[in-house]
């Protein structure tokens, strides 16, 4: 055999070779959920505070309990629903916690006992507590706002660390 046809041969196997490699990098993806370190670079995850919202065994159910979250500009409910609701938390994952400013033009929404939705006066809204805020009707098209809960078992307390959604009113939920 040539020395030609050989450094050719040669030359086609190792590029085979590293075509193969480069074919079976795998990259790295991060999943969109995962939440990155306040201040790292390109953080886009907000530095939300922890805010107490009381007790689990304390909450009555079916009634709404109010507080402001994340800071005191925003008025929002927390519903005990008193059975296993999308995105529940505490022993029954029965709690769950919404903006109470209406997506469509920021006026109170009021929850409904009866039907466990969130109804707005102001041109009739209407949004599913039980369905992580979901928009049933009305003039909105986004979904109430959902307040991130976490229950601590050693001491039952329920606590707020994050909204889902944009607050109505705000270019970003942290002012
Ligand atoms: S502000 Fe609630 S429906 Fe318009």
């Amino acid at each position: 055999m040539d020395t030609a046809k050989l450094n050719r041969r040669l030359f086609l196997k190792s590029s085979g070779t590293a075509a193969a490699a480069v074919g079976s990098v795998v990259i790295p993806i991060q999943p969109a959920h995962a939440a990155q370190p306040a201040g790292a670079a390109g953080a886009t995850a907000l530095p939300y505070p922890a805010k107490a919202i009381g007790k689990a065994a304390a909450m009555p159910v079916n009634q709404a309990v109010a507080f402001a979250y994340p800071d005191a500009s925003s008025p929002c409910v927390a519903i005990r629903t008193g059975s296993e609701v999308q995105g529940g938390v505490g022993p029954n994952k029965d709690i769950v916690a919404y903006s109470a400013q209406c997506t469509h033009m920021g006026c109170p929404v009021v929850y409904e006992p009866t039907t466990r939705t969130f109804k707005c006066g102001c041109h009739f809204s209407i949004f599913d507590a039980e369905k992580a805020g979901q928009m049933v009707c009305g003039q909105a098209t986004e979904n109430l706002p959902m307040v991130r809960l976490r229950h601590d078992l050693a001491t039952d307390t329920i606590s707020a660390f994050g909204v889902d959604g944009l607050i109505y009113g705000r270019q970003a939920n942290i002012l």
